[in-house]
């Protein structure tokens, strides 16, 4: 009988220290055997965001015990798996090294093949873990890091078609949530406080919303909420008031972008298999979820979301990424070295800087 892919992955690419074994089923589908994910978010919550330094230190204190977890939640042995992947990059040196490197020791101990995964390969991929998507298909990458509008042709075959030329939306709720003092993490903060405000309340700016394609601008709403929150001191009622406010901002902002990316999409793909998937971080967030799921049905378009527990940072994503790479050939040898800087599409233009012309 054939034996069934399983590989063990590891992601410490930010404040995750995440291990996980994914096996892949005769159907193509995903079956996660396990997945720990150890939040540092106690330990950053003070600074109101990541410190490096802390966040590596974590890593290293925590990873054996992790991926043992892992190993033993999922009751398999490291000589029954078909390989190792870990995160190699975009990230924090620091952070990447130590699973990186774990990964490869365990890799060169065991005699396992290797994979060194791009971390937005593995949220590009992360819905897969929950059912099978057909190549190419659209997808909005929104996470901490990063915002982008891709074309996944295929595995390790991106066309970005957009992406913020400043703050990536995930950071925007940080910052929003730090003016507001409503915590950290931020995102997940301002949809709470959001649920109580009138969305209606403060009209705010929507960067480049009528030119530059799909391309993503929040600075200057990032700006805006600054400047309202100074004035709003601590009336809790106006501080959910922009909390909706800015959250309502962002879902327009996302709904029309959307719309010319299903255009860009069309053109490339014609009218077959309009499949819109949508991952990351920020895409746990249930006001967008409802919003672009409707703008996709009213564009006929299939709305695929990674499933919650896979949108934030997790090791099952990178797992399901280096078993799609290794179906490929795409292995790595052991001397491959973390990229702080890696993106999916490496012809893109990088979109940030002085001297942009939109
Ligand atoms: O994908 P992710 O876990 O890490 C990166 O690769 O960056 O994304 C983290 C980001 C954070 O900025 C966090 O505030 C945001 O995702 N996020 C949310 C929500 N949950 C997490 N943003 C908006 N609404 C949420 N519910
Ligand atoms: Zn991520």
């Amino acid at each position: 009988m054939e034996k069934k892919l399983s590989f063990l992955g590891i992601e410490t690419s930010c404040d995750e220290t995440a291990a996980s074994i994914v096996q892949e089923n005769k159907d193509g589908t995903a079956k996660i055997l396990s997945s720990v994910v150890s939040s540092q978010i106690k330990e950053h919550e003070k600074f109101g965001g990541v410190v490096p330094e802390l966040a590596a230190r974590s890593h290293i204190e925590n990873i054996e015990f992790i991926v043992s977890k892992a190993l033993k939640e999922a009751d398999v042995k490291i000589d029954e798996i078909s390989g190792v992947a870990a995160t190699a990059g975009p990230g924090l040196i620091v952070c990447l090294t130590v699973g990186l490197n774990f990964g490869k020791a365990i890799a060169g101990f065991a005699d396992k093949p290797f994979v060194a995964v791009n971390h937005l390969e593995g949220h590009a991929l992360s819905p897969g873990l929950s059912g099978n998507i057909k190549f190419p298909y659209l997808l909005l990458l929104v996470s901490g890091g990063h915002s982008q509008f891709l074309i996944v042709e295929n595995i390790n075959q991106y066309k970005q078609l957009g992406t913020t030329i400043d703050d990536a939306l995930g950071e925007a709720f940080d910052k929003t949530a730090k003016m507001l003092d409503l915590g950290y993490p931020g995102g997940p903060a301002v949809e709470k406080f959001a649920q109580k405000g009138d969305k209606n309340y403060f009209k705010l700016p929507q960067p480049i919303i009528n030119k530059a394609g799909c391309n993503l601008s929040f600075a200057g709403l990032k700006t805006a909420v600054l400047r309202e929150s100074k004035k709003i001191k601590n009336n809790n009622q106006l501080k959910y008031n922009l909390a909706a406010s800015f959250q309502e901002t962002i879902i327009n902002i996302l709904r029309k972008k959307t719309e010319i990316a299903f255009n860009e999409f069309i053109k490339f793909n014609g009218s077959k298999n309009k499949t819109f998937v949508v991952a990351g971080g920020v895409a746990a967030n249930e006001s967008i979820r409802i919003s672009l799921k409707e703008i996709a049905k009213k564009n006929n378009f299939k709305p695929v979301f990674a499933d919650i527990k896979y949108c934030g940072d997790n090791a099952a994503m990178i797992a399901w990424a280096g078993i799609q790479r290794y179906k490929k050939k795409l292995t790595n040898n052991l001397d491959v070295e973390p990229k702080s800087r890696w993106p999916l599409d490496s012809k893109a233009k990088f979109m940030k800087g002085p001297g942009l012309k939109l």
